[in-house]
């Protein structure tokens, strides 16, 4: 089998209150995959992520990225591979004006200056906010704020790129342009993982989903097979996803047969149901 990208053993992390935030994760993540990190506020998201991209460095456990074995000395390999795009924007935010913003991170990289424009100007391009490079990221709108730290990270070229809840402060039409900027870097076959409360996103983005419970990873499969897992469901405060509830009880209540081809958008939904109930033939 190829090997993880990233191999986190038995990490614990613990914050000045003595309580353990990471409490034994052990995970293995690979190239390619688009992971859905779910639970509750306060469950460890935050707190893994900060670890697994060298701002923290854990209390006990091992880090492994690639063949390194992370440790103080290394760090910066992991900073470097693994970007975070933070769930508030402003604490992300440095520089003074946009252009600054995206550079600062591949400056430090102590690229050539050459390089440094380049990867601005591509970073810029790719979220579309060129028009936006002088003027001073803290007087934009949250949704271009997001976009600007997103720019941020694709400047550096990270194998993996961590999104922690990026959607929280987001209306619904920035959230839509948030999704499809992930749809983006998934045909690319970018290794991502999104910390996320919104359940129906996962169900039909995500091709892995891992559960945190009071600082554990309780579950680590499918979305399909977390979120039919009610035990799971329950012990993590977690809804199921509107497509997968309405698939279910309309098989439960014998209106629909259990094909087990799980529709995730409206679209394959009402395909299902105007192939299956004749006098919803005009559905499909
Ligand atoms: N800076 C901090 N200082 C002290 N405790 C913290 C800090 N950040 C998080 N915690 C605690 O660590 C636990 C995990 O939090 P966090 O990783 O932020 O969870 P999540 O991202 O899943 O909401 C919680 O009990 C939280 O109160
Ligand atoms: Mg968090």
């Amino acid at each position: 089998m190829e090997k993880p990208i990233l191999k986190v053993e038995d990490l614990y992390y613990v914050y000045g209150n003595g309580k353990a935030a990471l409490d034994g994760v052990s995970v293995d993540i690979y190239e390619g995959e688009k992971i859905a990190v779910i639970g509750s506020n306060g469950s460890g998201k935050s707190t893994f992520f900060l670890n697994i991209n060298g701002v923290f460095t854990p209390e006990q456990g091992k880090i492994i990225y690639r063949d390194i074995v992370v440790n103080k000395k290394n760090l910066k390999e992991l900073r470097k591979n693994i970007g975070i795009v933070f769930q508030d924007a402003d604490n992300q935010i440095i520089a003074s004006t946009v252009r600054a913003e995206v550079g600062f991170g591949p400056m430090n990289l102590k690229l050539p200056k050459e390089e440094v424009q380049e990867r601005v100007e591509e970073a810029l391009a790719y979220m579309n906010i060129s028009d936006f490079k002088d003027r001073p990221p803290h007087y934009l709108s949250g949704g271009e704020k997001k976009r600007v730290t997103i720019a941020d990270i694709i400047a550096m070229k990270p194998e993996i790129v961590i999104f922690d809840e990026p959607t929280a402060a987001l209306d619904p039409l920035n959230a839509m342009m948030l999704e499809e900027v992930l749809d983006k870097l998934g045909s690319e076959g970018k290794t991502m993982l999104i910390s996320t409360h919104d359940v129906d996103f996962v169900y039909r983005w995500a091709e892995r989903a891992i559960v945190f419970c009071q600082g554990k990873i309780i579950a680590d499969g499918t979305p399909l097979e977390i979120f039919k897992n009610r035990k799971v469901l329950k012990q993590a405060n977690l809804k199921q996803p509107a497509m997968l509830e309405m698939y279910e009880l309309l098989v439960e209540k014998h209106l629909l047969e259990d094909t087990k081809a799980y529709p995730k958008s409206t679209q394959e939904f009402k395909k299902m149901l105007g192939e299956q109930v004749s006098f919803l033939g005009a559905l499909a």
